[in-house]
């Protein structure tokens, strides 16, 4: 894992920094005390206890290990399986978890507190739109409502009463502490980089007029694409309605037009062959289970024109190369908070997928991108790392990109 000496360590800036839209929760002293403890804890966490979880690893399990087996560990997985036995491991493991926990109850109380108010204000922004369109009947895609995804009680899809936008209030201003303010303001670092990447694109004649987002969440990366490109007509999918109201309500309230925001299914969407010029996902990918996403690529190489883009942006993988402690370490989140898919993802060929979908391998490339944030309130140390526990490196993600 990185390593960076204290003396260049930063401490990110507080929590009310975040940026305010119309939807956005009011945080009292206490709240906002509360997430900037979780924040800082969490960077203490991943800065100062992590190191000896790997000194536990070599002075102590692996030798262990070597001397019962007569062999090093062979796999991720037997890393694992060691470590789960160690108490530094478990002391590491349990705090951030815990810090996960709490991050959750922190923003739950924030919302639940303004319920009424929050839900009011979405419906406000969202009435008489055509641009937010919900499908009750849509079926939740079992994957999605077996498990509380990162810890979220009731994941991205609960609804408690009429209209309800809390879950997504809660996302919205709890990720800080979890990115430590390493996206941005508007936690939007993904999609300012795809701007940037749209920018260079531009030079050499590909502009599009239609952007399909799938799996938009909040829209955190989809409104900083709509607001570079105003003219640029925008659909952006997701299965849950409570993000899709949040996302309306909060680009409404930030002077977006052009993006209509749909309930739908990704994996198999009734817009004709080629209507997109670009199809992009988010951080997406890695929450899909392994049947849906061959069939999300699938329904990107269909709907993108000839000539037209994909564009995936991913967390950084673990790749066979790594160390396997390395390997073992990036894959936490897995088995310890809430996200069944995420060794799984990073152990398929997304490559493989595509060109299974339809696209030339010859057209198949990958890119690293790295978040574009606002350098006055989050600075950074310049360079970029793709582990990036430590505060002040931006994160750097893997990038597919497909051309039809
Ligand atoms: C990690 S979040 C994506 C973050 C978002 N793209 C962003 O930029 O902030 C995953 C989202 O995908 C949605 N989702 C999961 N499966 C889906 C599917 N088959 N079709 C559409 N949305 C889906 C979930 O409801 C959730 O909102």
């Amino acid at each position: 894992m990185s390593s960076m000496s204290s003396k260049s360590r930063k401490t990110p800036p507080g929590w009310h920094v975040i940026g305010k839209h119309g939807v956005f929760p009011k945080a009292n002293h206490d709240e906002t005390a509360r997430f900037n403890f979780l924040t800082n804890l969490n960077m203490h966490v991943a800065q100062e206890v992590m190191p000896g979880v790997q000194s536990a690893y070599e002075k102590r399990a692996r030798p262990r290990f070597e001397s019962d087996k007569g062999r090093p560990p062979a796999t991720r997985q037997e890393v694992r399986r060691l470590m789960e036995a160690d108490p530094y491991y478990q002391t590491w493991s349990s705090l951030r978890r815990n810090i996960m926990e709490m991050r959750q109850q922190n923003g739950r109380s924030l919302a639940y507190r303004q319920w009424d108010q929050l839900n009011q204000k979405a419906a406000d922004l969202n009435s008489g739109s055509t641009q937010l369109q919900l499908d009750p009947a849509l079926p939740l895609p079992r994957y999605v409502s077996a498990v509380d995804i990162h810890c979220m009680p009731g994941c991205y899809y609960t609804e408690y009463c009429e209209d309800d936008v809390s879950v997504a209030a809660n996302y919205d201003s709890g990720i800080f502490v979890t990115t430590a303010g390493m996206l941005g303001k508007y936690s939007d670092g993904g999609g300012q980089a795809i701007v940037a990447w749209l920018h260079e694109q531009a030079k050499q004649g590909f502009k599009p007029k239609r952007i399909l987002d799938m799996g938009c969440t909040v829209g955190h990366n989809i409104v900083p694409i709509a607001q570079a490109f105003p003219e640029t007509e925008i659909v952006a999918v997701d299965v849950a309605a409570p993000v899709l109201r949040y996302a309306h309500a909060r680009a409404k309230s930030l002077g977006v037009e052009n993006i209509t925001f749909r309930q739908a299914n990704a994996e198999s969407l009734d817009y004709a062959d080629g209507s997109f010029d670009l199809v992009i996902t988010c951080m997406f990918l890695h929450e899909l289970s392994s049947t849906a996403l061959p069939n999300v690529i699938n329904e990107t190489h269909r709907l993108t024109r000839a000539g037209g883009r994909v564009l995936h942006i991913e967390q950084p993988q673990f790749t066979d190369d790594m160390p396997l402690f390395e390997q073992f370490m990036r894959d936490w989140d897995s088995r310890n908070n809430n996200e069944p898919f995420w060794g799984t993802m990073h152990d398929i060929d997304v490559f493989a997928l595509m060109e299974n979908a339809g696209f030339a391998r010859s057209k198949l490339s990958s890119i690293g991108l790295t978040a574009v944030v606002d350098e006055s309130l989050f600075p950074s140390a310049g360079d970029t790392d793709d582990a990036a526990e430590d505060y002040g490196r931006k994160p750097a993600w893997h990038v597919y990109v497909a051309e039809k």
